[in-house]
């Protein structure tokens, strides 16, 4: 038996504007995440799977996803047309190790991560799908050849993803995220604690995507605008944090929340998070990802962050989270 496992991932700023090339910062989120563990040659896969000798070898391998969903044998998945995520990293890793005929294997996958809320389940799914498959089969997988597998599915996911989830989730460190650009890491000066809640709302990526893409096709200007000041914050963050300067960050949430608020992709229970969030004293807050539902965070000193969580699942979180970014 083999396992890999994966984090969540965060983004802190820049979400949206990063699908048109600016900057957008993000962290792993190690306080959940996906394992996935396979077994090879399970001991009853004849009699459970009823392997003929005319079988192909997608009929020798099973998932087991309950977190997500996800049961049977890779050959009940599709895999051409809109191919199933999880089928299509199979097949990638197998391509990337070369790795014509691999012999039955039992995979089971679970996750702590909420599907569709912005903690990256999906690329989570991928990077510990791909690890554990090499790691199987004792072959060697660069993070290069990882995050490109995850990206492939991303795409599946989300359509036109910037490249920012499998990325940070891959690398599994602060990321300060260029599309198309090579991967750039970061330190963090002084870690900082950040309260995440979860607006119980699942809210499709892909369709704040497209809006903010009506919206920029319908008025460039104007939304390059809010992308450039966007981008600004960024900048300053990405220095904050390297410099320990973690207060500093609590302006900047509020402006860059309020930049995703005229980019429409803020919700009523999105809004009503950050005020409750502020008013129980978070130094700034701000949804994540691709908004309309999903999370929200929170910047906190640590003496108060059960008491800003409190205060989130009273306002309506379903759950949260403390992290301490390090
Ligand atoms: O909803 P999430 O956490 O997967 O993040 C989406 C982030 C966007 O910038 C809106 C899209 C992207 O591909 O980067």
């Amino acid at each position: 038996m083999s396992s890999a496992t994966a984090p969540g991932k965060i983004i802190l700023f820049g979400e949206h504007a990063v699908v048109y090339g600016y900057p957008a910062l993000a962290i792993p989120v190690l306080q959940v995440g996906v394992t996935v563990s396979i077994e090879v040659n399970p001991p009853d896969a004849s009699t459970k799977l009823h392997i003929t000798k005319t079988s192909g070898w997608k009929d020798r391998i099973t998932i087991t996803a309950p977190a997500i969903g996800r049961f049977g044998t890779l050959a009940s998945f599709p895999s051409s047309h809109r191919p199933d995520p999880i089928a299509l990293v199979i097949e990638n890793v197998l391509n990337t190790i070369e790795i014509a005929d691999p012999p039955p294997l039992d995979i089971h996958i679970t996750s702590t991560i909420p599907v569709a809320s912005g903690l990256g389940s999906g690329a989570s799914v991928s990077v510990a799908l791909v690890r554990a498959i090499a790691a199987t089969l004792g072959k060697k997988i660069t993070d290069e050849q990882v995050n490109l597998i995850a990206y492939e599915a991303e795409k599946v996911h989300h359509g036109t993803p910037s490249g920012l989830d499998n990325t940070v989730i891959t690398y599994a460190r602060p990321v300060y995220f260029i599309k198309d650009t090579p991967i750039q890491t970061f330190s963090v000066g002084a870690p900082f604690t950040l309260v995440i809640a979860d607006s119980g709302v699942s809210a499709a990526t892909r369709r704040s995507v497209g809006d903010v893409r009506k919206l920029w096709l319908a008025d460039s200007n104007r939304v390059e605008t809010i992308f450039s000041s966007i981008a600004y914050i960024v900048d300053q963050a990405h220095k904050f944090i390297q410099n320990g300067e973690w207060p500093a960050l609590g302006p900047l949430l509020d402006q860059n929340h309020q930049l995703l608020q005229q980019l429409t992709v803020s919700s009523p229970i999105l809004d009503r998070l950050t005020t409750a969030a502020l008013a129980s004293g978070a130094l700034g807050a701000k949804l994540s990802g691709g908004g309309r539902g999903g999370n929200m965070i929170a910047l906190v000193s640590p003496e108060i962050a059960s008491s800003v969580a409190d205060a989130l699942r009273s306002a309506g979180a379903r759950q949260t989270i403390i992290a301490t970014v390090i």
